[in-house]
């Protein structure tokens, strides 16, 4: 009877222990996943939001960095900032209605690239409203803020590295694409659409997706693309040839700043994945153990053991003439001279 309460009470404490432990472990973005190193394969995961609500992601993986796609189906709360480390581009692919995808890199022309993309989920925070309030949540991804667009200013989006631009004719500061995820199934506003060259660009010049890399069909929505003053308005009702679109979020893969060594200078070239730090031990000081050379790997972590630099007296060089230096004692040192030479340097000549 006593053991096989006891048996009972060690399950049920090891089941709290393995719930406990798995809380803690949630991963909150495509990069997490990617870190443990338990996943490498592109595909459908759940992921946390910061109050540890589950929800859909499609993650695309690639070396050092790769792109998370939100689940339409997705109700609850998304903390953006999660899954965002990389405002200078999105990826939005875009599906077509004979079921083919296609993809192009969405980032701001050249005379604003020094804006970051802003990417807000449900918000437009200094950006324009968008005309389909009712098909939210949604995606929204604004280009030019409110303040920076004008009359007669050039504003627009690049797509692929290509600028395509348009004149703003009336100062509405319209300067977004955003992805509706209509939860509640809403009809489309009546918005009249623009029908300028910029708003099917992005669909006309994208690049076509080998099949293997396709996004599930669930992953495409509803959007809007809004520019101007006489830019573009476009949603899939204008644009015939496409089901829907998605946006793909990038992130970077980073380790952490390098730890400072005692007695070493260190260097480091990037802390992206692929980037190095090079220690280098003062003078007078040698490597006792570790790497000084490391690499950031795409886990996310610094290759090998941090070095230790040590005094080792002789490392300085301290005998002139050809004197041979001896450690004694740790940190201290004799020199032993040629026959021509004397001192403790062996700096003497000998007369
Ligand atoms: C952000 O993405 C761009 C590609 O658009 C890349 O060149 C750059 O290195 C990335 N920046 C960071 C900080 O990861």
């Amino acid at each position: 009877m006593t053991s096989m309460f006891t048996m009972v009470a060690r399950i049920l404490i090891l089941l709290v222990l393995f719930h406990h432990g798995y809380c803690q472990i949630q991963p909150k973005s495509c990069a997490d996943l990617y870190m443990s190193n338990i996943v490498r394969q592109s595909g459908e995961y759940t992921i946390y939001n910061n109050n540890n609500q589950p929800f859909q992601v499609y993650c695309e993986f690639q070396h050092g960095y790769g792109y998370t796609f939100i689940s339409p189906a997705t109700r609850v709360n998304v903390d953006i900032a999660n899954l965002v480390t990389n405002r200078s581009h999105v990826l939005v692919r875009d599906r077509r209605k004979d079921g083919t995808q296609y993809e192009a890199d969405l980032s701001q022309i050249t005379s604003h690239k020094n804006t970051p993309l802003s990417i807000q989920y449900n918000t437009y925070t200094s950006y324009r409203e968008i005309q389909n309030p009712s098909m939210g949540p949604y995606v929204y991804v604004g280009f030019i803020p409110v303040t920076d667009t004008h009359l007669r200013g050039t504003e627009g989006y690049q797509m692929d590295g290509q600028d395509l631009t348009f004149t703003n004719c009336d100062g509405n500061s319209n300067s977004y694409f955003v992805f509706l995820f209509n939860a509640h199934g809403a009809a489309p506003s009546s918005y009249n659409p623009t029908y300028a060259l910029m708003q099917k660009q992005w669909i006309d010049g994208a690049r076509a997706l080998p099949r293997g890399r396709y996004l599930p069909d669930a992953y495409f929505s509803f959007f809007e693309m809004h520019f101007g003053g006489c830019g573009a308005y476009g949603t899939p009702q204008h644009l015939p040839q496409v089901s829907g679109a998605a946006v793909g979020l990038r992130y970077d893969i980073s380790c952490p700043m390098p730890v400072d060594v005692t007695h070493a200078t260190k260097s480091v070239s990037s802390t992206l994945v692929g980037g190095h730090v090079t220690y280098t031990c003062d003078l007078g000081y040698t490597r006792a153990f570790g790497d000084l050379t490391q690499t950031c790997s795409p886990t996310g972590r610094w290759t090998g053991l941090t070095p230790s630099c040590q005094s080792f007296p002789c490392s300085s060089h301290p005998c002139q003439n050809g004197g041979l230096c001896f450690e004694i004692e740790g940190s201290n040192y004799v020199c032993e001279c040629t026959e021509s030479f004397s001192g403790t340097h062996c700096e003497k000549p000998n007369m």
